[in-house]
């Protein structure tokens, strides 16, 4: 479930305050305004028994004031929550604790470095939970590698452009634990609808123990050192990086740890042995237009180069 109406972080419950004054102000009018008509509606309908017109009534003084200055004050009233939500939202800037994200967004997926600690991973967004005694808020810093994506998590925050060559900044600060869905929000593309989110909000020590998993070398494992030598020789490493192999691309998602995420394909489908053999196989039969080309590996090639994928936890 993505939400706004259940927020678990600071700016998600300030944008969800304001939305419940939004609307509770436009059932207002909405009942007001619809009452009156039916009751006009009702109440001076065509009656058989009366050939007469109704009165015709032309202008009314005070009756065009307060339709003039009732909706100004309305108008104002919602420019300055609206406003101060902003601001609040906005000047808000990093404590010390703060852990920083940069997000990349990208041509269908979304790249995510911690430039603190040395991790760069993709698609899954992990954070510490923040809680009373450990405030740990995440400051996010948006960036574009090549056309204007949006970032929507609805239950954290609010959405915020990712635009080339332009910096923008955002904040979440997720008090419970678990995994929450976010969207890309901006037409970007033929494969748009499959540029999900996943942010793991997890507990200090979790938090602490991926991180910690996620600094490591990839792993090496002489059992599959036929994949992984067929791996390296291939274009794959053109595109994709596994840390502490000469494969160093940044085109294609960071594969180093490849199996410690959940989907393949931004969300598309989930991270098994199966449907990554389908991946590597043919990407476009999963996610057609995708950046991937099928790399015309035969069936055994296939094989092995999964099989060493998989050991990469
Ligand atoms: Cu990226 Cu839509």
């Amino acid at each position: 479930m993505s939400s706004i109406f259940a927020p678990v972080s600071t700016p998600a419950a300030s944008i969800h305050e304001l939305s419940l004054l939004v609307i509770g102000i436009c059932a207002a009018i909405f009942t007001v305004v619809g009452g009156l008509l039916a009751y006009t509606i009702v109440r001076f309908r065509r009656r058989d028994a009366d050939p007469h017109e109704p009165p015709q009534v032309y202008g009314s003084y005070p009756i065009e004031l307060a339709w003039t200055v009732v909706p100004l004050m309305i108008v104002f009233v919602l420019i300055l929550a609206t406003t101060r939500t902003i601001g609040q939202l906005q000047k808000t800037t990093a404590p010390p604790h703060a852990l920083q994200v940069t997000v990349v967004g990208h041509q269908w997926w979304w790249e995510f470095r911690y430039p603190s600690l040395g991790i760069t991973t993709a698609n899954e967004l992990h954070v510490p939970v923040s809680t009373s005694t450990n405030p740990r808020p995440t400051f996010l810093t948006l960036e574009s590698d090549d056309v204007v994506h949006s970032f929507w998590v609805p239950r954290l925050a609010g959405k915020t452009d990712v635009i080339p060559n332009w910096v923008n900044h955002m904040w979440i600060e997720p008090w419970e634990t678990g995994t929450y869905l976010g969207q890309c929000a901006e037409f970007c593309g033929v494969q748009h609808a499959h540029m999900l989110i996943r942010v793991v909000v997890q507990s200090a020590a979790d938090f602490d123990r991926w991180a910690a998993a996620q600094e490591q070398p990839a792993a090496v494992d002489p059992r599959v050192e036929a994949g992984r030598r067929l791996f390296l020789s291939t274009a794959c490493v053109n595109c994709h990086t596994i840390d502490g192999t000469p494969a160093q691309g940044t085109f294609g998602p960071d594969l180093t740890h490849l199996m410690s995420r959940h989907t393949l394909g931004a969300g598309t489908v989930t991270n098994t042995a199966a449907n990554l053999y389908q991946w590597v196989r043919d990407p476009q039969q999963i996610k057609p237009g995708c950046r991937m080309p099928a790399m015309q590996l035969s069936d055994d090639e296939v094989n092995e180069i999964v099989a060493y994928l998989l050991t990469l936890k």
